[in-house]
Formats: structure tokens, sequence, C-alpha cells
């Protein structure tokens, strides 16, 4: 989801030649994942495995860090003192969830500043989600609820994959994006139950952030070349499909009980399949929002490339800083 399962592009010209695997290295290591063995950063991994990871976890590192915008957006606008804390807390935590997935990623051979440099190039995909818009105060509800709520479905299975450090950082992540997802579910209660202005302004947030919330968890698995592998290696635990059908089945009953319709108007029970149908999704839109086309891709790529500017002297003074400790260590 906040990664989309989304395909490697085919290899272009002069690309380098896939890597064949040692048949005897790769039993082995399989054998690990079958016996559900956690996979650290020094053993001895597949280089699709490597790859794979890397693409999925900086994917996921740059979704934090781009998702505090369309949020960070709120925090001077927040209807009270308390609202206010509540949603800087819930923005600085997803700071830190980048800063942990950035580290993860490092673990397998990459730097920080070169997954930051592939973001910022614009080379580098972030969930398609951050590129909406917030409106209104009721967008910060449909946020936590819906967004984080399918980070949640997505992100639980992850703290069992079977790379160690991807795992162990997903078991915080995870804590922390339940506090997100039933604060925004606060917010929408409180609106849902308030004046008739305040309902038909949620209801509005959940019209909009209803489709884009499905597409987080990626295009159908028959369009999803990745899948399999990973489902294999035990990085991915469902499909895309599996998990964009398990929220919706959790999701529809909470919407119910806020009083809100959810805008498919194919959307029923399925008694004999136990679990509800839906509409087709718009995968156009999908597409065009994650080829740069969507409504704030152009803001939010400015928005980090200034923030990225403005920290340049912070990063130089802490780089300075450290340099004169090791000299004074040296000399000591
Ligand atoms: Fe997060
Ligand atoms: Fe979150």
């Amino acid at each position: 989801m906040y990664t989309q399962g989304l395909a490697e592009p085919p290899a272009r010209a002069g690309a380098p030649e896939p890597v064949v695997e040692d048949a005897e290295q790769l039993r082995r290591f399989e054998a690990r994942i079958d016996a559900e063995e956690k996979i650290e950063p020094k053993d001895w991994m597949p280089a699709a495995y490597r790859r794979t990871l890397i693409r999925q976890i900086s994917q996921h590192a740059h979704s934090e860090i781009v998702g505090m915008l369309p949020e960070g957006n709120w925090i001077g606008r927040a209807p009270s003192l308390q609202r206010k804390l509540i949603l800087i807390a819930k923005v600085q935590d997803e700071g830190g969830h980048g800063a942990y997935l950035y580290s993860a990623a490092e673990t397998l051979g990459v730097s920080r500043a070169e997954l930051i440099d592939q973001l910022l190039a614009g080379t580098a995909k972030y969930s398609s989600i951050f590129n909406y818009p917030t409106r209104s105060w009721a967008d910060i509800g449909a946020i936590g609820w819906l967004v984080d709520g399918a980070a949640i479905m997505n992100q639980i299975p992850l703290c069992r994959c079977s790379y160690g450090p991807y795992a162990r950082a997903m078991t915080r992540v995870c804590k922390e994006e339940s506090f997100h997802q039933r604060q925004g579910y606060d917010i929408m209660l409180k609106l849902a139950n308030g004046t008739p202005a305040q309902k038909r302004m949620a209801q509005d947030a959940l019209d909009r952030w209803w489709w884009p919330s499905l597409m987080m968890f990626g295009p159908p698995d028959t369009d999803s070349q990745h899948t399999a592998l990973s489902v294999r290696w035990k990085i991915k635990r469902f499909t895309n499909d599996e998990l964009r059908q398990k929220f919706i089945d959790f999701t529809v009953p909470q919407a119910r009980y806020l009083g809100l319709e959810v805008p498919d108007p194919e959307l029923r029970w399925d008694e004999q399949g136990r679990c509800h149908r839906f509409g087709e999704i718009d995968w156009s839109e999908f597409h065009a929002v994650l080829k740069g086309d969507g409504p704030c891709n152009r803001e939010r790529m400015l928005a980090r490339r200034d923030a990225h500017e403005a920290g340049r002297w912070v990063r130089e003074a802490a780089l300075a800083h450290a340099a004169k400790h090791r000299r004074a260590a040296a000399m000591a």
C-alpha cells in the first residue's frame, strides 16, 4: 500500500544482466524462509530479494515523509489546542517512521542520501494517496481513519516479514499507526454526530478519500508481477487484492456506525462469500497519479525539495560538528 506493490520497470537497454544465483545457496536461503527464520543484513540473500526489499522499504520511507505534507498543512488550522497537539504528534510520528525505514533500507547496502536523491529527482515512487489535497478538517479525520487504517491492514503482516530489520521497524510503526487510525475515526465521529453542516463535511471527505484509499493496496493481483515471488519469500504475506478485501470488510461497518454512506452504488454484502462485493476501481486515475499527474504531485515534490534545501545548513553543521569531535578524540 505505502509501496502499492509497484512493479519494477522493464529492464532497459544497457541495464545489468539478471544475476544467476548459486543453486545451493538459494536452496539454503529458501529453507530458512520456509522455517520462518529471519534473514539478517549480513546473511546471504538472492540479489532479487535485496532489490525488492530496497525498492519496497524505500518507497515506504518516502511515503511516510511525503505523507507528512497533507496533514502538516492543517496543524495551524486545527479546531482546538488539543486537536492541534494530537495532529503535531501524529505528523511527527510519520517523520519517525520514515527515519526507521531509511535505516532499515541502509542495512541492505544503499545509503539514505542516495534514496533521498532518487525521491527528489522524481525517479523513486511514493504512495499515490499523498497526491490528493486536504480541503477541510474532515479530511484529517478521513486520512486517519482510512489512510492510516489501510496502512495498518498492510503493515501488520509486514511485522512477520522475513527480513529482520524491516519486520522489527514495522512492529513499532504499527503501534503508532493504530493510534493514528483511532484519532482519525474520533474526528469523523465528532463531525458525523455534529451539526448538519459538519456531517456533510464528513460525508464529503469520505466521498473523496474512499476510492483513493482502495487504490493504496496497489494494482489488482493480475497486474502485479512481483506479488508471487514476494509472497514466496515472505516479504508479503497477502496479495494486494486480499488486503483490499480485508480493508473493505473491516471499514464498511465503521462507515455505517458513523451514519455515512460509502460512495459505491455497487457495494453489497455477499452472504455466500461472506464478504463485500464492490464496484470497479478507476485504475486510469491510479496510473495517472503514479505518473505524476495527480492533483498535488508537483506541489508535494516542490515542498520536499524546498525542505531539503532549507535543511542543508543543518546537515552541514552536523557533519562539521561530528568531524570536530573525531579530531578532538584522535588528539586525546
Ligand atoms: Fe506512518
Ligand atoms: Fe500513520
